[in-house]
């Protein structure tokens, strides 16, 4: 294979890791003024993982890319390229990638962080694939890694409820086209509106003092908009690839809240059964959540080789987008 020579990025491998420790609404019912009832009625979230102390990122995002690696039947040797999603990285640098790149004795290689939010492992997957693409890498390991359990206000119940820590990633190798059979990544729609950064946000960070931050959220001004935009990067991702929405096998989308993802189903006519929930068992886990979503599909046996999967997803920017892959 010559790096002029037209390649599709195939989805060979994907993984998954979530903390041990779960923890339920009820637990959360003693820290602040919520109830289980509100949870699982404005959110359809149930439970979700929260990172241990001595847990990081790095370490949630390792975990998941050695998964995912396992899975695809290859070594770190083999990974030439890592995008790691991730808001929370472990330190403001060097990159979250570069630490999992050492955890996981990948050798020298391309490794950095996409920063879209919940986002993240959208744009991550369009980065990765472009520049296989572009002849720069092979293997690519992409990975959306989170520990928004340390970015939350935990008296904040408007948002402490809805958030949980995980990770997911993806292998992606590249093949010629010719040898693709239809399968791989086929197209992208990447969306941001940075007019709109202060409805989700944390305001902190190394170049605005103060320190790390904590998550704030106009919660109902970003749920107004989900529905719409997330239809449209849907719709647009489809039209670039010239298939129908109906033809699509399996929709992952970033899971937020239960609300949103029917919202989506309802105005595109997708059939309910076609669309992966773990937003009950995982929460919102920002960058983490699709890949968590898609790997427990696979999984459990819903997504098989051959089929045609929709990953979407919105978030802090803002920004939203959407994935096409035939695994
Ligand atoms: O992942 C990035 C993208 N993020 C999203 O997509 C999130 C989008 N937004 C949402 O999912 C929803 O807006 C929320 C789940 C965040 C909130 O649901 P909502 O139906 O929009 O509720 P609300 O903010 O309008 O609040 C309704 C009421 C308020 O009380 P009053 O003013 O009506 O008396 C809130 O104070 O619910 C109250 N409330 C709560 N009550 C019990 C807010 N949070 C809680 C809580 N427990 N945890």
């Amino acid at each position: 294979m010559t790096d002029t020579q037209a390649v599709r990025s195939m989805l060979v491998g994907i993984g998954a890791y979530l903390p041990a420790n779960v923890v339920s609404n009820t637990r959360l019912e003693a820290m602040v003024d919520t109830t289980d009832a509100w949870i699982r009625e404005r959110t359809g979230i149930t439970q979700r993982a929260i990172a241990a102390p001595l847990e990081t990122t790095a370490s949630l995002g390792a975990e998941a890319g050695r998964r995912a690696l396992a899975d695809a039947g290859m070594a770190p040797e083999d990974v030439e390229l890592i995008v790691c999603a991730t808001a929370t990285p472990d330190q403001t640098f060097p990159a979250t990638a570069a630490l999992i790149q050492a955890r996981l004795g990948i050798p020298v290689c391309i490794a950095f962080d996409v920063q879209a939010v919940c986002t993240g492992f959208v744009y991550a997957m369009a980065v990765a694939d472009s520049m296989m693409k572009a002849g720069q890498a092979r293997t690519a390991l992409v990975i959306g890694a989170e520990t928004f359990s340390r970015i939350l206000d935990w008296s904040d119940r408007t948002t402490c409820v809805l958030f949980g820590d995980g990770a997911g990633a993806a292998v992606l190798r590249a093949v010629p086209e010719s040898e693709a059979g239809g399968r791989g990544v086929l197209a992208h729609a990447l969306r941001a509106d940075g007019r709109q950064a202060g409805i989700l946000h944390v305001r902190g960070g190394p170049s605005s003092g103060g320190g790390t931050g904590k998550l704030a959220m106009q919660g109902q001004a970003v749920f107004k908009q989900a529905v719409t935009n997330i239809s449209e990067a849907i719709e647009a991702a489809c039209a670039r690839a010239g298939i129908a929405v109906a033809d699509v096998d399996w929709f992952v989308p970033h899971q937020a809240n239960r609300r949103i993802l029917d919202g989506v189903a309802r105005r595109l006519a997708i059939p309910e059964d076609k669309v992966v929930v773990t937003v009950d068992r995982h929460g919102n886990t920002s960058a983490a959540s699709v890949p968590l979503a898609f790997a427990a599909a696979r999984a459990d046996g819903r997504i098989k080789p051959g089929d045609l999967v929709l990953l979407e997803a919105m978030g802090g920017g803002l920004t939203w987008g959407a994935t096409l892959v035939r695994v």
